[in-house]
Parts: C-alpha cells; sequence; structure tokens
C-alpha cells in the first residue's frame, strides 16, 4: 500500500501531545485491560466449573470467583476504554480502516458484550449462594463465558486487520468486486488469540495465591479449603505458563511476513524467560509463597508478564507499520494542549486516585472482617469527598465545553 495513501487517512487537526506520551499510555492500559480480562476470565470458568460439582470446596470457590468475574469484567470493559482512545489518536488511519471493514461486527462487540455482561448477572441472581448445593441455570453462565471469548475474538481481528494494509484492497474489493457490507472477520491469527486467552490461566493461579492468602487471615478459616485453592493455584500456575509459552511460540513460528524481525528482539526471550520465572516462584518459595505479603508479590509479577506481553505487542505492531509499512506515528503533527495533557493526569492522579483509594480499602476492610464491616469516620470522609469531586469535576467539565462554544 502506498505510504502517502495512510498519511492521507490522518486527522488533519494532529494530535494534542506528543505521540510518544500516547504510545505508553497505549501499552500500560492495554496490560491493565488483560490483566482483568484474565482474572474475568479465570474467574467465571472456575465459576462454572464449580458450579457444575457436588464438592464443597469447589461450589465455596466458584462462590467466590462468580464476585471476582463480576467484577473484573467491570474493570476490563472501563479499562478497554482507554487503549482504544490511544491507538484511535496515534493509528487512526490503521484502526478506522480495520473497523469500517468489520462495521458489523464493531457495532455486534457491544451488542454481544452487554448480552454476555446481562447473562453473568443473571445467573448471580440466579445463584446467590452457590455453597447451597444447588445450581440454577448454569446455561447462563457457561454462555457469558462463550460470548466474553467472542468480543475478546472480535478486538483481536480489529487489531491484526490494523497490521496487513497490504491486503485492505482485498478485503475490501475481493476479485475486484466491492464488498462493503462489513459483515467479515478477515484476519484471524488463532495462535496469537490463543495465547492471549490461554495466559488466564497462570494470571488465575497467581490471583487464587492472593486470595487463599487474603481469606486465610480471617479468623476461623477452613485450612482444607486454603490447602484446595493452593493446590489449584499451583497447578494453574504451573501448567497454565507451561501451555501459554507452547501456544506462544506457535504463535512466534507463524508470524506473519511483516513481523517476523520481532524473532531476533531480544524482549521475545526476555517474555518467555519471565513466563517460566512466573511459573517457577512457588517452588522456589516453598511454603513461604502463604508468608506476608508473598503472594501478592506474585501477583504482581504475573502483572509484569502481562505487561511485558503487552510491549511484545507493540514491538510487533512496531514493525509491521513502520518498519514494513513506512508509516511512522512519531511525525504526527502536534498541536500541543496543555490544558487537556494536565486535565487528563490530574483527573487520573486526584480522582482516579481517591475513588480507587476509598474502594480498595473498603473491599480490603471487609474482606478481614467478621460480621457487618462499618468503615471508619476517615474513610466514610474520604468516600464522601471522592464523590464531591468527581461532582466538581462533572460540572467543570460543562462549564469549560460551554465556556469554549462560546468563544
Ligand atoms: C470483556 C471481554 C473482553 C475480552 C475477552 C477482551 C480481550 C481482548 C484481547 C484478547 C485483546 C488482544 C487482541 C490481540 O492483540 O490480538 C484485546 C485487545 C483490545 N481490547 Fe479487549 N477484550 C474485552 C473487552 C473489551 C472492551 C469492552 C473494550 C473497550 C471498550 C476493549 C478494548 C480493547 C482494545 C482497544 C484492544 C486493542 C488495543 C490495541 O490494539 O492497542 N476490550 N482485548
Amino acid at each position: 500500500m502506498n505510504v502517502d495513501s495512510l498519511y492521507a487517512l490522518r486527522d488533519v487537526a494532529g494530535v494534542p501531545s506528543h505521540p510518544i506520551l500516547f504510545l505508553v499510555l497505549g501499552v500500560v492500559t492495554f496490560a491493565l485491560h488483560m490483566f482483568a480480562v484474565h482474572v474475568m476470565l479465570g474467574g467465571a470458568a472456575l465459576t462454572i466449573r464449580g458450579a457444575l460439582s457436588q464438592d464443597s470446596y469447589w461450589r465455596q470457590l466458584a462462590n467466590a470467583m462468580l464476585s471476582t468475574a463480576k467484577i473484573a469484567v467491570s474493570v476490563a470493559v472501563v479499562i478497554g476504554v482507554a487503549p482504544l482512545l490511544f491507538v484511535q489518536v496515534i493509528y487512526d488511519p490503521f484502526w478506522y480502516t480495520s473497523n469500517v471493514l468489520s462495521a458489523w461486527w464493531v457495532i455486534g462487540f457491544i451488542i454481544i458484550l452487554s448480552v454476555a455482561y446481562l447473562l453473568i448477572y443473571l445467573f448471580y441472581f440466579k445463584n446467590e449462594d452457590l455453597t447451597q448445593n444447588k445450581t440454577r441455570c448454569p446455561g447462563s453462565m457457561i454462555l457469558s463465558l462463550a460470548l466474553f471469548i467472542v468480543v475478546g475474538l472480535i478486538m483481536h481481528t480489529l487489531t491484526n486487520q490494523m497490521l496487513s494494509p497490504d491486503q485492505w484492497m482485498e478485503w475490501y474489493a475481493p476479485q475486484g468486486q466491492i464488498d462493503a457490507s462489513g459483515t467479515q472477520l478477515h484476519s484471524i491469527n488463532w495462535a496469537r488469540f490463543i495465547f492471549m486467552i490461554a495466559l488466564a490461566a497462570p494470571v488465575t493461579g497467581a490471583w487464587l495465591y492472593g486470595y487463599r492468602h487474603y481469606i486465610s487471615v480471617r479468623p476461623g478459616s477452613d485450612s482444607g479449603y486454603l490447602e484446595f485453592v493452593h493446590t489449584l493455584a499451583r497447578k494453574l500456575l504451573a501448567q497454565g505458563s507451561v501451555v501459554s509459552l507452547l501456544i506462544g511460540a506457535i504463535w512466534m513460528v507463524s508470524l506473519p511476513e511483516n513481523q517476523t524481525e520481532f524473532l531476533t528482539n531480544p524482549m521475545l526471550y526476555i517474555t518467555a524467560v519471565a513466563l517460566i520465572a512466573l511459573a517457577m516462584v512457588p517452588t522456589l518459595f516453598g511454603s513461604k509463597i502463604n508468608n506476608g505479603y508473598t503472594a501478592y508479590w506474585l501477583v504482581a509479577i504475573a502483572f509484569v508478564v502481562i505487561a511485558l506481553v503487552a510491549v511484545d505487542r507493540e514491538i510487533i505492531r512496531w514493525f509491521a507499520l513502520v518498519v514494513e509499512s513506512g508509516y511512522n506515528p512519531m511525525d504526527y503533527p502536534i498541536n500541543m494542549d496543555w490544558y487537556s495533557t494536565i486535565l487528563f493526569f490530574a483527573t487520573f492522579a486526584v480522582v482516579g486516585g481517591m475513588a480507587c483509594t476509598y474502594l480498595l480499602t473498603v473491599a480490603w476492610q471487609a474482606g478481614q472482617t467478621e460480621g457487618t464491616y462499618t468503615p471508619s469516620v476517615a474513610i466514610s470522609r474520604l468516600g464522601n469527598w471522592t464523590i464531591y469531586i468527581i461532582a466538581i469535576w462533572i460540572v467543570h467539565y460543562f462549564a469549560v465545553g460551554f465556556w469554549v462554544w462560546a468563544q
């Protein structure tokens, strides 16, 4: 494809800050998105496994994982918006073309996601306490998980199609006949997609270590259940890492030609070593893995592995688009907008910081309390201030908008 046509598709308004900022934020927020997706997929799969079992430990785990999956899906959706914004800003010629080529699926994405989201709540309302030996409507949970995976497949295809500008014309007008329907998913790289999904196993293993520690400090916790969770966590972490590594290797040997330069990139080998190291942490620590905050460190290491995969993914995109197609997002004209840049970081730090601190503190303390949890005066004040700050932010947002419009 002629590189001038790619440049012609750029937004004439330019970008409001240096493109590197959007690139870095895109990678970081994608890593956060994937981590939440993995916890959601793993939590949902364990919920189904436990809900279909009569074993009391499995059912207890299913009960806990249903709550985890419900929250993780909200986090995945909310954080998913961030890489969506960043990829649109610096890779707009590619992202929008890919979206238009599969327009029905882009719209379908929202509908499928909404149905999957409703189904998980349907299952929850039908089974508010899974520890009872009866599961109602397990099909809703199974269908929900399947639809979430379809949602991921759509995102994968959109990402993958943007990497092959040379094939866009063939997809748009196969054998010279224009197909403007947008009903096709043109390019699925199954090894890449399955690798992205399979990483849910080791991440969920690490997550279960954290969960095990979190409940172990409650008075009267059941040691049999803790051991059950520990065994499952170890298995998921070790076997999940090996399986992910093998699928990742298949992805690497089947890389399309315009991405093969990545095979000589040190990041590939660093990521593989990090994945192996993640699987080995419990063996290295032995029973100490359940001491102090070690289990939480394991969750943090799992996040680092996902972040490395996010970096790899960006390097692959760089090879395909910058090196092979000659399009450089770093030379996007900058129309510096200090106000929106400062506002973005201030919102992130102040509004996001306060809301996250409040929610995490409440979740943490409530989980460690027996009986009814009542937050302290300071925590309640933080909650109230979080709401005031959000209200102030919304008023300010519209005030600035009207002021700009009135100019
Ligand atoms: C809840 C179910 C979801 C699943 C299972 C899922 C899964 C995935 C997967 C596997 C990828 C990687 C594709 C690849 O690189 O091959 C991905 C990318 C992405 N996802 Fe999600 N996703 C979900 C929901 C969402 C939502 C709701 C949004 C946005 C509102 C979103 C935004 C994105 C974006 C923007 C990317 C690509 C980012 C980039 O190319 O830089 N995802 N997702």
